[in-house]
């Protein structure tokens, strides 16, 4: 099994969409028996909250429901349970390489490192935006999704 943790600031816009939309990715490969998915906040604020409801209607206009999510602080142990440990911008990446223990930061990655034609390496806080953020937020997850299966696919080949 791989396991894969998606954080972001608050877990309830972008990890909660990557957490989504990768899930139903892994699922259409047939590979949901063999990678496991998660999310989680760097921050506090929105623990327990569903993921915001612009964020569940982006997801909803490709058909996925992420309106069972709750959102989580990531922690420490999370560097033990995951294989990879997936930060949405470089803010998040920073964050959290201060909770990761020693030893461990070769399990942290920068997703948009698995899209390196999108020409940028965060994905956009579209918390504070309109609708047109989310969907960008959308467009980028999806690119970055793919890369990141092609990689857990040689790992478990
Ligand atoms: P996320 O978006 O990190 O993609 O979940 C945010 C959600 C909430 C806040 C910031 C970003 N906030 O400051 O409350």
């Amino acid at each position: 099994m791989v396991k894969v943790l998606f954080v972001c600031l608050g877990n309830i816009c972008r990890s909660p969409t990557a957490e989504g939309l990768f899930r139903d990715l892994v699922r259409r490969h047939g590979l949901d028996d063999r990678i496991a998915i998660d999310s989680a906040g760097t921050g506090a604020w929105h623990v327990g909250s569903a993921p915001d409801k612009r964020a569940q209607a982006a997801a909803l206009r490709r058909g996925i429901d992420i309106s069972g999510l709750r959102a989580r602080q990531a922690r420490r142990e999370d560097f033990e349970r995951f294989d990879y440990v997936i930060a949405m911008d470089r803010e998040n990446h920073r964050d959290l390489r201060h909770l990761c223990p020693p030893g461990r930061e070769d399990r942290l990655h920068l997703f948009l490192d698995f899209a390196p034609d999108t020409g940028t390496r965060d994905v956009p806080d579209p918390y504070y935006g309109g609708r047109q953020g989310f969907e960008h937020v959308h467009d980028l997850v999806e690119r970055a999704s793919a890369g990141l299966l092609d990689r857990i696919r040689q790992d478990l080949e």
